[in-house]
C-alpha cells in the first residue's frame, strides 16, 4: 500500500517512523511519501494561500498550488488502483468499515488542508476527475489535516497484509459490530484483583464462550448503537 501525503508540514509526520507503522515501512509492506505542497507554488515567495474572496477571517489555500501538488501525486501513483482523500471536518466520518474498504486500494493520496481550508475549485475539479472523497475524523475542527491523515494511515495500515497478524484485526472492537472482550496479562493477581478463572483453565471452548458473552455485555453497556 502506497500512501502519498500532500501537506504544508511534512515534519509533523515523525510519529509514523516508530512502532508498528515504522516497522511496516522498514519492511516495505507500506510506503509513505510526504510531499510539501509549498514546492508547487509558482510565486517567488512560495506563497500558498491568500485572503478569502468576500472577506472574512483567515487564509485560504490556493486552488492552483493544491491542484499542481495533486497532479504530481497522481503521477507518482500512476497505474495504481487509488483514491484521493481530502481530510476535512465536512467529510464523511471515518468508520472501521471505511478503513477496511480503503485498505483494499493500492494507493491513497491524502490531502491535508490548513488555515481556512482549500479553495473550493480545487476540490470540485478533483471530484470531477478522480475517485475522490472528503473524510472527517470527527465532529470537531483541528488546525490542519496532518493529524487526521496520520489517523487514516495508522488505521488503514493495520489491514494491510503483513503489518499485523490477521487474528489481531478479526476479534477487536468494531470488527463484528461489537466491542472487544476485556484483556488480561500477568500477574494473575494485582492489588487483590484476580484474572477471571476461566482464562486460566486452558478450556478453549469455555474461553471462547466467556469472551463472546463479555463482548456482547460490554457493547450493550458502552456502545449499544453499534449492535446490529
Ligand atoms: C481549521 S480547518 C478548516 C475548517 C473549515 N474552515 C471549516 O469550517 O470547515 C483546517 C484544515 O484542517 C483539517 N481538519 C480540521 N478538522 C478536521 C477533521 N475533523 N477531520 C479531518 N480534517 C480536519 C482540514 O484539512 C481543514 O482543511
Amino acid at each position: 500500500m502506497q500512501f502519498h501525503v500532500l501537506t504544508l508540514f511534512p515534519e509533523m509526520f515523525v510519529p509514523l517512523e516508530t512502532s508498528i507503522i515504522g516497522r511496516a515501512r522498514k519492511n516495505n509492506v507500506i510506503q509513505i511519501q510526504l510531499t510539501n505542497i509549498r514546492d508547487f507554488s509558482c510565486d517567488k515567495h512560495k506563497k500558498v494561500d491568500d485572503t478569502p474572496y468576500g472577506g472574512g477571517a483567515g487564509m485560504v489555500m490556493r486552488a492552483d498550488v493544491v491542484y499542481n501538488a495533486y497532479q504530481y501525486a497522481n503521477k507518482q501513483t500512476e497505474g495504481k488502483d487509488k483514491k484521493v482523500i481530502y481530510l476535512s471536518p465536512q467529510g464523511k466520518k471515518l468508520t472501521q468499515q471505511k478503513v477496511v474498504e480503503l485498505s483494499k486500494k493500492e494507493a491513497l493520496i491524502l490531502i491535508c488542508g490548513h488555515y481556512e481550508g482549500i479553495d473550493q475549485r480545487a476540490i470540485d475539479i478533483m471530484q470531477e476527475e478522480t475517485d475522490f472523497e472528503e473524510i472527517s475524523i470527527g465532529d470537531y475542527v483541528l488546525t490542519g489535516g496532518e493529524l487526521p491523515a496520520m489517523v487514516v494511515i495508522d488505521a488503514v495500515s493495520r489491514y494491510v497484509e503483513g503489518v499485523l497478524t490477521e487474528d489481531s484485526t478479526k476479534e477487536e472492537s468494531f470488527a463484528q459490530n461489537q466491542l472487544e472482550y476485556p484483556q488480561y496479562t500477568r500477574p494473575e493477581e494485582f492489588m487483590g484483583h484476580k484474572v477471571p478463572e476461566v482464562l486460566l483453565s486452558g478450556h478453549h471452548e469455555n474461553i471462547r464462550k466467556w469472551r463472546e458473552e463479555k463482548a456482547l455485555a460490554i457493547t450493550k453497556l458502552k456502545r449499544p448503537d453499534i449492535l446490529k
